[in-house]
């Protein structure tokens, strides 16, 4: 009840609204990672051992943290980015989430397997959204998905390299999402009673609750199911670098990889011909032990900083993280789970709020460090450069 007394301003502040909201098995669907979620707590936390250069009597009055990412025109370096079941945490989620990002001057993405189809969101903003693709099995719907989203409007395709098979997390297990049969059944029908509030604005109201880039293959997001099913007769762990070249050379617009973690794979990456990658480790959702985005970026920039644009994605929570990340060589951020703490446990208002006071808290951190442009923020603003780890040292 306190909780409800006071503002949020942080993300953590936003994940204890999303947790008194949500259902337990789509809050810990969006709060949880693989296993033991080392990871994730990595990523969370090592933003924070990278410390800053405080800086004094440097003439700060006009700070710009605008910038470009994939060639667009942003308000400040960071993405909204693409979670699936989105529309499932808040009602029409990926909207609200995309008319949010517009009014932040900030790109949005949309998940392949977000709730709300890509004409949908199109049709409620002006801004082109990026759109996430997993590569599937089925080559002829990639081609239609692909012009689909193109039609759309969309210029940027994400495509996700790191899931070829989706990783194992426990409080999904627990909770009966990842299971099926009637008694995970009866378990989550339990969690969505405790729910009331979430039942009616999102499940009674906020339908079609059915993936809707897909929704001729899997009808129902409800039936958890048949979900599974799909994603376990689809998803494709065949996918090499050479249907990275035939996507190449399908996709016209602007090609960013998703997931990518080591510097010989952002080598790769740029030999086949993307514009640009995403470090990321699927926010801790994958592989449990290996290392953090803020961990792997000196590795990377090192390998491919000078000829490909790098953004970073994992346990971004505030404005001077997106600070830290461009320090070290980043172009931009993607900012996961906080944007869908908001909407769902403060609305489209919530969401709104937090990513002003992202802005603001980077231009704060451009004040302290001394500097004006988003383009001057390097190794300088640092307290001391991390060292490349042996991989990333050519
Ligand atoms: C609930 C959830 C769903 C996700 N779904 C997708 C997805 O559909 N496609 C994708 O490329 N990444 C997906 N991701 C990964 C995010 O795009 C992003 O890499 C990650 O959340 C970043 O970490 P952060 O949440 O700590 O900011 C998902 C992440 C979460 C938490």
């Amino acid at each position: 009840m306190t909780l409800r007394l006071t503002y949020p301003a942080t993300a953590e502040d936003y994940r204890e609204r999303a947790r008194a909201r949500l259902p337990r098995f789509l809050f810990d669907y969006l709060d949880g990672g693989a296993t033991d979620e080392q990871t994730l707590r990595a990523n969370e936390t090592e933003w924070g051992s990278i410390k800053l250069r405080q800086r004094v009597l440097i003439d700060v009055d006009q700070v710009d943290t605008s910038t470009t990412l994939a060639g667009e025109s942003c308000a400040m370096p960071a993405v909204l980015a693409p979670l699936g079941l989105a529309g499932m945490m808040a009602r029409r989620g990926e909207v609200q989430a995309a008319r949010s990002a517009e009014s932040a001057g900030i790109p949005f993405t949309l998940s392949t397997v977000g709730i709300c189809p890509v004409e949908e969101v199109q049709a409620a903003v002006t801004r082109a959204a990026w759109f996430q693709l997993y590569m599937i099995r089925d080559r002829a719907r990639i081609k239609a998905l692909l012009t689909k989203a193109w039609e759309a409007g969309c210029q940027t395709l994400v495509f996700t390299v790191d899931l070829p098979q989706p990783g194992m997390r426990h409080r999904d297990f627990r909770n009966g999402l990842s299971v099926t049969g009637p008694r995970a059944k009866a378990l989550k029908v339990v969690q969505l009673l405790s729910r009331p509030g979430w039942l009616w604005d999102v499940a009674l109201r906020g339908g079609p609750l059915n993936f809707g880039n897909l929704s001729d293959v899997v009808p129902d997001a409800g039936d958890l199911d048949a979900f599974k099913a799909w994603i376990d007769a689809q998803f494709d762990p065949t996918v090499t670098w050479a249907d990275i070249e035939w996507l190449r050379r399908h996709w016209k617009g602007t090609l960013l990889l998703k997931g990518i973690l080591d510097g010989d794979d952002a080598r790769q990456a740029v030999n086949v011909g993307a514009d640009g990658i995403v470090v990321s480790n699927h926010g801790g959702r994958q592989l449990d032990g290996v290392a953090s985005g803020a961990g792997k970026l000196p590795d990377i920039v090192a390998a491919v900083g000078s000829e490909t644009e790098i953004l970073v994605d994992g346990g971004v929570r505030s404005g001077v993280d997106i600070f830290r990340a461009l320090a070290l060589g980043a172009r931009g951020v993607m900012i996961g789970r906080p944007w869908a703490w908001a909407l769902a446990g403060a609305g489209e208002a919530g969401l709104n709020n937090f990513l002003a006071s992202l802005q603001q808290e980077l231009r704060l951190a451009m004040t302290l460090t001394g500097v004006t442009r988003i383009v001057d923020i390097g190794k300088d603003q640092l307290d001391r450069y991390p060292e490349p780890g042996k991989r990333g040292e050519k």
